[in-house]
């Protein structure tokens, strides 16, 4: 398991660079950051999150199983938004509420390089927003519409 960084290091900031080499390093670096989210009990983990300024993440929603996520790409699918809380592992004790779109497509390449898509709904939707987002430098605490600790509102 790798140490995830938290908000306020400037990793977290950068521009993530696209994979371009897939090789026996990127599955040492899969399978880490597989252990990290599992370990940490996250629903989905971006490379930059244990320092590295690569486009990947990882994510298991409970529903559709473990994925990985490289060089993705999302548009939205249809114009309806949705807004939840969220958290992150980056950013400790602290949730809120963040609008996203209901549906997207995500296109990206897997460990091997081979181009996939699917479509999303729900917290997977969610989830491929926040873990793209990471690959940008932007955080869901830029995003959120309040912010509070704990998850509940009335906690
Ligand atoms: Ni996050």
């Amino acid at each position: 398991m790798s140490h995830i960084i938290t908000a306020g290091n400037p990793i977290l900031k950068e521009t993530a660079k696209p994979v371009t080499v897939f090789d026996k390093k990127l599955k040492f670096l899969l399978e880490n950051m597989k252990k990290t989210l599992y370990e940490a009990n996250g629903v989905g983990l971006a490379a930059p999150q244990i320092a590295v300024s690569l486009r990947i993440f990882v994510a298991d929603d409970g529903v559709s199983g473990y994925e990985e996520y490289i060089n993705p790409e999302w548009v939205p699918v249809g114009e309806e938004k949705t807004i939840d809380v969220e958290g992150c592992l980056s950013v400790p004790d602290l949730y809120g509420e963040v609008e996203r779109y209901s549906e997207v497509l995500v296109k990206y390449q897997d460990r091997h390089g081979k181009k996939k898509q699917k479509k999303a709904s729900g917290l997977l939707a969610r989830c491929i927003q926040h873990e793209t987002d990471h690959l940008n430098g932007v955080l869901f605490i830029e995003k959120a519409l309040s912010l509070h600790k704990g998850k509940d509102v009335d906690e």
